[in-house]
C-alpha cells in the first residue's frame, strides 16, 4: 500500500471522550437552538465524557457586533446554557476569549490549513455573499478558529448541527495534518461530529421554507428563548398553515411545509417520532392541534424561558459561572498550546 495517507497507519488517538460544543455570540436564541443544540447538551452532560460547552465570541465578531451587545449576547446564550438544564459544576461554560489559548492554537493552524481547503468551504459562500472582497478575513479563517476551539481540549465528540459537517471535516484535515507534519502520531484526536439524535430543522413559523432564524425581520416567526406563556401561545396560534387536517403518513406531510414543522416542533418538544404525532393527531385539523402544541410549548418551554429571564435580571450569577468555567477551560486548554508550541519549535526559556 504505497498510496495510503498517513492518517490510515497512524495510530490512533489514546485520550479520553470529550465532548465540546459553542453557541455564536451574535443574537437572541430561539426555539430552533433550543431543539437543535441546547436539548441535546444536557442529554449528553450524563453521558460519562466531560463537556465543554463555549459563547463562541471570537467567532461572533467575523462580522461587525455591537460592543456592549456583544457583552449582554454573551451572558444571554449562558443563561441559555443554563436555563436548558446544563449545571456548572458537572459542564464547563465559559467565553471563547476568556481563554487565550483558542487565538493562540488559530493561529498556528492558520499556517497547518491549507488555502485550497478554506475555499470549499460553503458556509464562507454564503456568508460573505457577492462582496466576498468586503468580508473580514477572520470571516474566511473560521473554520480555522472553529478546529483550534475543539482541539485545544482534545475533544472526540462534537455535537453539531448538519450546516458543521464541513468544518469538523477540516478540522479532522488539520489534526491529521498537523499529526503527521510534526511525526507526533495520535497527538490530536480526529474528532467526530454528533449530528444524530433529536436534532431537528425547525423552520420559520411564517415560512416552512425558511429555517427559523434571529435574523428573521418577523419577531412572529420564531419562539425566542425569553418570550413568555401568552407570547409562545400567540405566536403558535398564528402560525402559518394550510386548509387541510394532518395526514395519517409522514408521506402525506411532503408539499406541506408548514403543518411539517409543526409536527416536528411537536415531536421534539414531546420527545415523541413524527409518526407517533401523527398517529395520534392524523385527520385532525389545526383547530385541535394547534391548542395542543401550544400547551405542549408552553409546558416545555415556560421553565425554560422563566430561568432565563431570571438570570439574565442577575448577571453576577452568570459572570461567576463564566468566571469560573474559563479558569477550569484554561486548565485543560493551556498545558495542550504549550505541548503544541514545543511541538512547533518556538523558543522559551
Ligand atoms: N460554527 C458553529 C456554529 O455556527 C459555532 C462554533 C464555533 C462551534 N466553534 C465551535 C461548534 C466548535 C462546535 C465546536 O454553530
Amino acid at each position: 500500500m504505497t498510496d495510503a495517507s498517513p492518517t490510515d497507519t497512524a495510530p490512533a488517538y489514546a485520550g479520553p471522550r470529550r465532548i465540546l460544543s459553542g453557541i455564536q455570540a451574535s443574537g437572541a436564541l430561539h426555539l430552533g437552538n433550543y431543539l437543535g443544540a441546547l436539548k441535546r447538551f444536557t442529554q449528553l452532560q450524563d453521558s460519562g465524557a466531560p463537556c465543554f460547552l463555549f459563547v463562541a465570541d471570537l467567532h461572533a465578531i467575523t462580522v461587525w457586533q455591537d460592543p456592549a451587545l456583544l457583552t449582554a449576547q454573551t451572558r444571554e446564550i449562558a443563561a441559555a446554557y443554563l436555563a436548558s438544564g446544563l449545571d456548572p459544576a458537572k459542564s464547563v461554560i465559559f467565553p471563547q476569549s476568556a481563554v487565550r489559548a483558542h487565538s493562540e492554537l488559530a493561529w498556528i493552524f492558520n499556517c497547518v490549513a491549507r488555502l485550497g481547503w478554506l475555499d470549499r468551504m460553503t458556509q464562507f459562500k454564503e456568508k460573505s455573499g457577492k462582496h466576498k472582497e468586503r468580508s473580514s478575513v477572520g470571516l474566511y479563517t473560521y473554520p480555522v478558529l472553529q478546529a483550534a476551539d475543539i482541539l485545544l481540549y482534545k475533544a472526540t465528540e462534537v455535537p453539531t448541527g448538519e450546516d458543521q459537517k464541513q468544518h469538523l471535516e477540516l478540522t479532522r484535515d488539520i489534526a491529521a495534518k498537523f499529526n503527521n507534519d510534526f511525526g507526533v502520531p495520535g497527538f490530536f484526536p480526529l474528532p467526530d461530529p454528533l449530528t444524530q439524535g433529536p436534532a431537528p430543522r425547525v423552520m420559520s413559523l411564517r415560512d416552512g421554507a425558511a429555517k427559523m432564524s434571529k435574523s428573521d425581520p418577523s419577531d412572529q416567526s420564531r419562539i425566542n428563548l425569553t418570550d413568555d406563556a401568552d407570547s409562545i401561545v400567540a405566536k403558535v396560534r398564528k402560525a402559518k398553515t394550510d386548509p387541510e387536517p394532518l395526514p395519517e403518513t409522514i408521506e402525506g406531510l411532503d408539499a406541506r411545509p408548514e403543518a411539517k414543522n409543526l409536527v416536528t416542533i411537536y415531536a421534539a418538544l414531546a420527545d415523541m417520532t413524527r409518526e407517533q404525532v401523527l398517529a395520534q393527531y392524523g385527520g385532525q385539523g389545526f383547530g385541535a392541534f394547534k391548542p395542543a402544541l401550544a400547551e405542549l410549548a408552553v409546558a416545555s418551554m415556560a421553565p425554560v424561558t422563566a430561568e432565563m429571564r431570571r438570570l439574565m435580571a442577575d448577571a453576577a450569577e452568570i459572570d461567576r459561572v463564566l468566571k469560573d468555567g474559563a479558569e477550569r477551560a484554561a486548565e485543560i486548554a493551556d498545558p495542550v498550546v504549550d505541548e503544541v508550541k514545543k511541538i512547533v519549535g518556538f523558543w522559551r526559556a
